[in-house]
């Protein structure tokens, strides 16, 4: 066991040179001013230890032995000083639960909360989870229900805090996704506010390392650091107990910084849990953003949303008064569907290269005259799409360099409302104006979705450059 790893209670602290991630400090967590540096720390998270109920087996220990009030006056006083440590974007997940003592339930998180919303310079509550841990004791009291949860609460710093939310979402598909791509967020929907994860078992982690802890999920964890920090960033736990966190953090490429006032949970943290969780990290690696099915997802939502956009704005022209009545008014909309999921979680809306051909004077004095209106007022101004649709003659087009990067791939052309199945496949782009037809303006994209049978799904394929042209 390399000693230098961490620091003992009252003996001498490391240097910052021999400092090893994670890091794990047994010392007293009431004593955390004297280890951390103010404004230093992204994200707190933490379950402290219960009210009288579990000792620790440690001299010193809140909680086990002490009055309600003193154990929550420490509490208090280790969260305020979280609070100086943490950074102005930082934010605080404390997981506990109520305790029932003597008939009267001590309702711990909550009296917390109000206590620390009272004072100005102190953490503000953001919300409430509930935390289905999926397993319960296998007793229960009259007047209680089998025990299977416990409360997140979730507290911010500045208002600028941190919280990543795109990086949570959870896939979903209702039968309904194909025709109204646009209700669905690409990468799912928010998660709720109950979130289901079990705990671990004994026996992972390495043998009988948890029999003295209620250690969190790791995915839990994950949850929590990926929307609230970024790689490089330090996440904290005063009351580290397993090392859970800091294992985690550590996995997501954070600073992992923990206090644990048992020395020998520390050292089993560093012998036992820290490799046998980085070993079964690295083997189900539980980064959802990175699954197959989900940028499969992603993708067939953001091009059923960017074909359904060009053909809705279609119709929406041939719906104007004037666009109605004029006599075999056309023209032809170029849409290169864009599918970078990098791109849209850095900007957030899809922006597809639109050109709209237009064979004659008179037709681009119309379409320009609706243009504006129909993408900012009508209902595709709801769409996350950031659209400038430019307008061009045949040859202006055929000679700018959308027409012919666009030109040069195989195209599919699709027409009325029919967003989701194209009618043509067009190998030979160069003679695309065959397709023009009077009253039936086009969509020429870079993208083919079939409907699948029983019209739940689509097969979508990018096509591919021509290599001959
Ligand atoms: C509920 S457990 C934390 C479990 C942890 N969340 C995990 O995943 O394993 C609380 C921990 O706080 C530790 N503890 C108690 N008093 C402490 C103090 N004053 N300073 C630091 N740690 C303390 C206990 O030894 C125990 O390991």
């Amino acid at each position: 066991m390399n000693e230098g790893w961490y620091c003992y209670l009252n003996g001498p602290r490391e240097t910052s040179s021999d400092k090893k991630e994670p890091e794990m400090l047994i010392d007293d967590s009431r004593n955390l001013l004297d280890m951390m540096e103010p404004n230093s720390v992204d994200v707190i998270i933490t379950s402290p230890p219960y009210f009288d109920a579990k000792d620790y087996d440690v001299d010193n220990q809140i909680g086990f032995g002490q009055t309600y009030e003193v154990y929550l006056n420490e509490l208090e006083k280790v969260l305020s000083d979280c609070y100086k440590v943490a950074k102005d974007t930082g934010s605080l997940w404390l997981i506990m639960d109520t305790v029932v003592r003597d008939g009267h339930m001590h309702l711990i998180p909550f009296e917390l909360a109000q206590n620390m919303s009272d004072q100005t310079d102190s953490w503000k509550l953001t919300d409430i989870i509930i935390w289905n841990k999926g397993k319960s004791l296998p007793w229960t009291k009259k007047g209680t229900f089998r025990k299977v949860s416990e409360y997140i609460f979730f507290f911010r710093k500045g208002e600028n805090f941190k919280f990543e939310i795109d990086r949570i979402r959870e896939p979903e598909m209702t039968k309904w996704w194909v025709k109204w791509p646009e209700r669905y967020h690409p990468l799912g929907k928010i998660p709720g506010d109950i979130w289901n994860f079990r705990i671990p078992t004994q026996g992972s982690w390495g043998n009988g390392y948890l029999r003295h802890f209620c250690p969190f999920p790791h995915e839990l964890v994950e949850r929590i650091v990926l929307l609230t920090t970024d790689e490089g960033d330090t996440v904290f736990d005063p009351f580290a107990g397993s090392g859970a966190v800091l294992a985690t953090a550590y996995a997501l490429r954070r600073k992992a910084i923990g206090i644990e006032l048992n020395r020998e949970y520390v050292e089993r943290f560093y012998s036992t849990a820290l490799p046998a969780f980085i070993k079964e990290y690295q083997d189900t690696p539980q980064r959802k953003l990175d699954s197959p099915a989900q940028s499969t997802k992603f993708e067939k939502i953001s091009a059923l949303t960017q074909l359904k956009y060009s053909l809705t704005f279609v119709q929406l022209m041939l719906e104007q008064n004037d666009v109605k009545h004029q006599e075999g008014f056309t023209f032809s909309l170029f849409i290169e569907v864009d599918n970078d999921r990098e791109k849209f979680l850095s900007v957030g809306n899809f922006a597809p290269e639109m050109v709209i051909v237009s064979p004659n004077d008179e037709f681009t004095h119309l379409i320009c005259k609706h243009r504006d209106d129909i993408l900012l007022k009508s209902k595709l101004a709801s769409y996350r799409i950031e659209a400038s649709i430019d307008i061009m003659n045949q040859s202006e087009f055929e000679k700018s360099s959308f027409g012919k990067r666009i030109l040069k791939k195989n195209l599919f052309v699709y027409s009325g409302s029919k967003f989701y199945d194209f009618d043509i496949s067009l190998s030979e782009s160069k003679s695309w104006n065959k397709y023009v037809v009077p009253d039936q303006p086009k969509v020429f994209a870079n993208i083919s979705i079939r409907l699948k049978k029983g019209g739940n799904d689509i097969l979508l394929n990018e096509s591919k450059h021509q290599s001959v042209l």
